[in-house]
């Protein structure tokens, strides 16, 4: 039997996911494997809901959003006998390598089926930006640009009434989305889940400022990992006099064609992660570093603590006045 690849995405789906998979496929038969796709995350391991790649069953997938092999969250994959039923699966297909798309949930599992025999690299896909070895995660700038471009939307209408706009951007534990495009949108104040907050410090006051010089309409950002943008809203009505709306973007952040970055990106990644299963090393994390792509086991990766741009937040402070 012809020696042999596969590739899944895991978790929530993000921008570039698709441009991924075309990478591993490619760069997989470039590389003389025969490639499988997996359907539904390890789940398509778990249910042999799995499909042999060819070329040209990744045409025309690069500009679209979502991911052609579906994805989720397998519970049942946390277990050791289910790990160990998808590892000997592999093995019937004489799968020699796999690639696994996406967040840090889904690099555990990625570990567990390398522990178990089947070399397994994982590629940071998350819009979250929530990988700590890597600067960049595959998605998220294309749910950015959806942000700001939702954002800019809601600003015409704030500006127009003189309100304010409290808005929730993604990022459950991490505020990348909201301190990226809260400084993208020219926000009065942007919340995120690594710094401590106060409302009155950190949003009344600066309305007040802002208002003092002549400021009429305000966009306040808040990351889903602080949430209660409803509450925040009725305070600020409440300390301000300024009539105040809160909007949720939610999952459209997810959506849409992956912006250019997002396609280099992970093409780029698929492709390193073919180069190193095609020499037999598995159990690495393919990240992206001031540039260029690293790898790193993953242990090592899921141990190292992320590190919150302070910079770039007081950069957003220093701006918004
Ligand atoms: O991890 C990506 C993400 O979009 C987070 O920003 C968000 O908290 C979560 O997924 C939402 O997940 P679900 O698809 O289960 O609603």
């Amino acid at each position: 039997m012809a020696k042999s690849l596969a590739v899944l995405t895991s978790g929530g789906d993000a921008p570039g996911m698709n441009a991924a998979v075309r990478a591993v496929v490619r760069a997989g038969i470039y590389n003389g494997f025969k490639v499988y796709g997996v359907y539904k995350g390890y789940n398509g391991l778990l249910n042999g809901d799995v499909k042999e790649m060819d070329l040209r069953s990744v045409s025309d997938i690069l500009s679209r959003g979502g991911t052609v092999l579906y994805t989720a969250r397998s519970k049942k994959f946390m277990q050791e006998e289910y790990q160990l039923k998808a590892a000997e699966y592999c093995r019937s297909l004489d799968i020699e390598g796999l690639v696994v798309i996406g967040g840090d949930g889904s690099f555990r599992g990625a570990r567990a089926l390398s522990k178990a025999g089947i070399p397994t690299v994982a590629l940071p896909g998350t819009i979250d930006n929530d990988i700590a070895c890597s600067d960049y995660t595959i998605g998220f700038d294309t749910a950015m640009n959806t942000a700001v471009e939702m954002i800019d939307k809601i600003r015409d209408t704030a500006q127009s009434h003189d309100r304010c706009s409290v808005v929730e951007v993604m990022g459950r534990h991490c505020g990348d989305i909201a301190l990226h495009t809260g400084i993208a949108v020219g926000a009065t104040s942007i919340i995120v889940p690594e710094i401590e907050y106060d409302l009155e410090r950190d949003v009344i006051a600066r309305i007040y400022e802002q208002k003092d010089t002549g400021k009429k309409h305000f966009i306040i950002i808040v990351a889903e990992g602080v949430g209660g943008v409803q509450d925040i809203s009725h305070y600020i009505q409440h300390r301000t006099g300024i009539e105040t709306r809160a909007t949720i973007l939610g999952h459209v952040q997810r959506g849409g064609s992956p912006s250019l970055r997002d396609r280099l990106i992970a093409t780029d990644m698929g492709v390193a992660a073919v180069h190193l299963l095609a020499k037999g090393i598995g159990n690495r994390v393919i990240a992206s570093q001031n540039g260029k792509i690293v790898d790193y086991d993953i242990t090592e990766a899921l141990e190292m603590p992320r590190v919150f741009d302070d910079r770039l937040y007081k950069v957003a402070m220093e701006v918004s006045i």
